[in-house]
């Protein structure tokens, strides 16, 4: 299997909530190495610059306004796989809809606050990754979890 790379906000809620540690256990136990990582409060623009694809989408502007609401993590997740394991550790985008374990069933607040995001392809990956990181922030070393 390829080793692929993702990339992984932990939107306001998470952070509110005080649940950062917990998530970020949940994709440690789930084999996804953190390669890159970084707090940030995101401006206006630049939030509709990553959710671009979702400008016409009716929740644009809420989307944009509540990701702007607080600080945010940015992170890269590198692992086997990491664009679909990190989908299924984070679980449906409602979640309602969530199944029982995954992230957004144990700390989301709606569909809108739902405490991550994840790259949905690896070519969106790519683009996402290089929208918050350059290649020299990503970072290398020995992850020999247990
Ligand atoms: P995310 O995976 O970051 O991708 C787009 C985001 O839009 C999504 O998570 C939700 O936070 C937000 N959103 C709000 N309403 C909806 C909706 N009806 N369908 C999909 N995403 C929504």
């Amino acid at each position: 299997m390829a080793i692929e790379r993702t990339l992984s906000i932990l939107k306001p809620d998470a952070l509110q909530s005080g649940v950062v540690g917990k998530i970020l256990t949940k994709f440690e136990e789930s084999g996804l190495k953190p390669v890159a990582m970084r707090m940030l409060q995101l401006t206006q623009p630049e939030a509709e610059g990553f959710y671009a694809v979702h400008r016409e989408r009716p929740f644009f502007k809420s989307l944009v306004a509540y990701m702007t609401s607080g600080p945010v993590i940015v992170q890269v997740l590198e692992g086997e796989n990491a664009v679909a394991k990190n989908r299924e550790v984070m679980g449906a985008t409602n979640p309602a809809n969530a199944a029982d374990g995954t992230i957004r069933k144990l700390f989301a607040k709606s569909i809108e606050a739902n405490s991550v995001h994840g790259s949905d392809s690896a070519e969106n990956a790519r683009t996402e990754i290089a929208y918050f990181f350059s290649q020299t922030e990503l970072v290398k070393y020995d992850w020999a979890r247990k």
